[in-house]
């Protein structure tokens, strides 16, 4: 095909994907407001059935229950899409990439311990600035942090490893948990693969377009029964 031809199908095609992202977007919107409504009513019908004690009410309880777990699930899943599916605008600065991580560890020691997991960090502390948007950044570390926890479910380790390569920053985030098989390898950067019960499948959907917003990439080596890194790689700031 010839190089027009190409740059005009390209055209077309990001033009499709813009339309069916604004699509699914407003649809996500639309699904939400009477899911507000279910959820705001099964509240006031849970309180109708509290006082019960028959095992009428005890079954409608457990119903109402459900019903409503379910409610916060979607209702998860479509804040979890629409913040993948609008566009992504970077508040970025100079950061020192150890120092984000450190801050981000100390905030998850607690759930950590909890979940018998040791955190095992090994940051360069004379590393370039990279240019981030902290907000955009701590989604990518909750993301792959709370992934690896939920592959630990024993319990494990985890380490943050940062270092420099050529004219990048990089992350690895690597645990000791149940590994990905060759074959799921390849889905799991797509929308809604997910293999939890709960699980919307955003995760690393949004974790990769937040890295490639930042002009950087994500690489995932793992092993099924011994573990997953996850590597991040950001450009370097020019020093100075
Ligand atoms: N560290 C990991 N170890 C093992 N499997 C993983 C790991 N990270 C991701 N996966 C696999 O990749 C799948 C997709 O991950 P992703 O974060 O996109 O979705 P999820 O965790 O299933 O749901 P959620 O949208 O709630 O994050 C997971 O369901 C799991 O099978
Ligand atoms: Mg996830």
């Amino acid at each position: 095909m010839s190089p027009e031809k190409d740059n005009a199908r390209e055209e077309l095609l990001r033009r499709n994907y813009a339309e069916i992202a604004q699509l699914a977007g407003e649809l996500a919107h639309e699904i939400r407001n009477p899911l507000s409504t279910i959820s705001l009513n099964l509240g006031v019908l849970s309180e109708d059935i509290e006082e019960g004690n028959s095992p009428r009410d005890l079954r409608m309880k457990r119903r109402v229950e459900t019903i409503s777990q379910e409610c916060d699930h979607l209702e998860q899943i479509l804040s979890d899409f629409l913040r993948f599916t609008t566009g992504m605008e970077l508040e970025t600065q100079p950061y020192e990439l150890s120092k984000v991580v450190e801050q981000f560890i100390e905030s998850q020691r607690l759930e950590a311990e909890n979940r018998n997991i040791e955190i095992s960090p090994h940051l360069a502390s004379d590393l370039p600035k990279v240019l981030l948007d902290p907000h955009q950044f701590r989604q990518v570390l909750l993301n792959l942090t709370l992934n690896a926890m939920q592959a630990m479910s024993e319990g494990g380790v985890l380490e943050f490893q940062t270092f420099q390569q050529a004219e990048y920053v990089v992350l690895q985030i690597i645990d000791n948990g149940k590994g990905i098989s060759k074959l799921a390898q390849k889905k799991i950067f797509d929308l809604f693969y997910s293999t939890k019960p709960a699980g919307s499948g955003l995760g690393l959907p949004t974790v990769r377009k937040i890295i490639e917003a930042h002009h950087g990439f994500i690489q995932c080596e793992s092993e099924p029964g011994r573990g997953t890194k996850f590597s991040i790689f950001l450009p370097a700031q020019n020093a100075g």
